[in-house]
């Protein structure tokens, strides 16, 4: 394996804060490219642990690790998608309702996963969506487009079965990852101030 990472800090070793005003230009114009746009090349082998290593320092509230992944590519990925065509069919759904991910030559499911204790359930769903987030912004500044997509088959009972997902687990997300044909166009974005109050 090859990564374009830093090497792991050694636990225990401080991890350096420190300014970056490339990561914030990034996070500045951040934007989710639209999953039929999606197109290879995708994130390779190295790159795919890359991501996974970023999206797995998410906060995590008593360090449970509550999500784990499922990556799609291939072979694996097109098997999915066909058995989601025949519960589709099966369920009279919109088939076309699959191309968001069928067209992406790479999927990764982030599957949360409650852990039983005194953290309460919110906050590890919390942290399992912040992994999706993280998953997000580091294939962006891989130069990758990526999209956080739930559908119906993040819920459907058979859909689930098909993702291999115990009863206890669900989706998160998953996020669509290639290279995008077209540039996303921006979105309609908050009035931040609007949303805000001062103490
Ligand atoms: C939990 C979650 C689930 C989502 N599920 C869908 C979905 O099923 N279909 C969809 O078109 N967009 C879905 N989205 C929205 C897309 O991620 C959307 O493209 C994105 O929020 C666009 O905004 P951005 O460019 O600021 O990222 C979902 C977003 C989140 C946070």
């Amino acid at each position: 394996m090859s990564s374009s990472l830093p090497a792991p800090i050694p636990f225990g070793q401080p991890c350096p804060i420190r300014p970056s005003a490339e990561t914030l230009t990034l996070l500045a114009e951040r934007r989710s490219a639209s999953a039929v746009t999606l197109h290879a090349p995708a994130p390779n082998a190295d790159q795919i642990a890359d991501l996974l290593r970023i999206a797995s320092r998410a906060p995590d509230h008593g360090k449970l690790n509550p999500w784990r992944f499922i990556v799609m590519r291939g072979e694996g990925k097109a098997a999915y998608v066909r058995a989601l065509e025949a519960i589709a069919a099966a369920q009279g759904q919109n088939p076309a309702a699959l191309a968001k991910l069928s067209t992406p030559p790479l999927a990764i499911a982030v599957v949360s996963r409650v852990i039983t204790g005194k953290i309460p359930e919110w906050e590890q769903v919390l942290s399992a969506a912040s992994v999706c987030t993280l998953m997000l912004v580091a294939a962006q500044a891989m130069g990758f487009g990526a999209n956080w997509i739930t559908d119906w088959y993040a819920y459907e009972p058979e859909a689930r079965a098909a993702l291999g997902l115990d009863p206890d687990e669900r989706v998160a997300g998953f996020v669509y990852l290639g290279t995008p044909s077209e540039a996303p166009l921006e979105r309609i974005r908050p009035d931040v101030e609007a949303l805000t109050s001062y103490v």
